[in-house]
């Protein structure tokens, strides 16, 4: 287990504590998840939890898969791929769900910051996929130009992940401005503590999982320096 960092077991451990707290939410608090119901806020319930499971935690671990899992190179640029790709499908059946809760309950769409920010990071989270395949997996770029990519490859994909972070912070601010404001729930009661305390877990969770890669990159460019030397 090359590079491994202490910041990548606080990440696994955000990652769970985080995936539990909204789902605790979304059953316990908001009456559960569904596509097609009559009660429109369940369709609502599968925006937050998929974007938090699918772009968050499993986004997070493919970021973090490449430096931290044993095995080949080979097998570990699979596996980031893969997780990748999961995050990228889970987040799109999570948008689908807003988008769905929205028209089905006559409310429009696009209308918020926090649409906008997130639409505009789903579609880059897209791109950067698209363009990591391409170029490192199939049919793959020449060795030259992929090293040139990577390092904008990496700091793109960081850019785009904490966009993403962000985008939660403001969904979860959302949501939880709407309940209140329709005096669903109390100010100080244990769901809003619950709520803001899920969005915290998220912003550490972002934190450990950016700062797990800048210590293997330090790893890497002491060792790529002491080859170089
Ligand atoms: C990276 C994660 C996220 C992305 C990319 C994202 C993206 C989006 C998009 C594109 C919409 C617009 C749908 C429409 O106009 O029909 C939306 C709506 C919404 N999202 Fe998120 N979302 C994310 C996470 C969250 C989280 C964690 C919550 C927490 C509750 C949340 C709460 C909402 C709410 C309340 C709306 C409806 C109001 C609005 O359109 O602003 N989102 N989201
Ligand atoms: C949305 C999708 C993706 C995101 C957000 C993303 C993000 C990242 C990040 C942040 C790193 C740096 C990790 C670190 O230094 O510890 C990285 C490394 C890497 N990614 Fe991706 N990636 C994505 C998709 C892909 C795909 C589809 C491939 C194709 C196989 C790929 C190939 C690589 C390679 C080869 C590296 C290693 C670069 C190195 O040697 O340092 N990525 N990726």
């Amino acid at each position: 287990m090359a590079g491994m960092s202490p910041f990548t077991y606080l990440a696994h451990l955000l990652a769970v504590a985080a995936t539990v707290l909204i789902l605790v939410w979304s059953t316990h608090y908001r009456g559960g998840l569904a596509l097609n119901s009559t009660n429109k806020s369940l369709i609502f319930n599968v925006h937050p939890v998929l974007m938090l499971i699918g772009i968050i935690v499993i986004g997070g671990e493919a970021t973090m898969s490449y430096r931290s899992l044993p095995g080949s190179r080979d097998a570990r640029k699979r596996v980031h791929l893969m997780l990748h790709g999961l995050a990228l499908a889970l987040g799109a059946v999570g948008i689908y769900a807003v988008f769905k809760f929205h028209d089905d309950s006559k409310i429009p769409n696009m209308y918020s910051l926090h649409s906008w920010v997130g639409l505009g990071t789903f579609c880059l989270y897209g791109i950067q996929w698209i363009l990591g395949f391409v170029t490192f997996f199939f049919p793959g770029a020449s060795v030259s130009a992929r090293q040139s990519i990577i390092p904008w490859h990496a700091i793109l994909g960081l850019f785009i992940y904490i966009l993403a972070i962000g985008n939660a912070q403001l969904g979860f601010l959302e949501k939880l401005t709407f309940l209140q404001l329709l005096n669903k729930l109390d100010r100080y009661g244990s769901e809003a503590l619950l709520v803001n305390f899920t969005a915290l877990l998220v912003l550490f969770l972002g934190a450990a999982v950016v700062l797990s890669t800048v210590n293997f990159k330090a790893n890497r460019l002491e060792s790529q320096k002491s080859i170089a030397l």
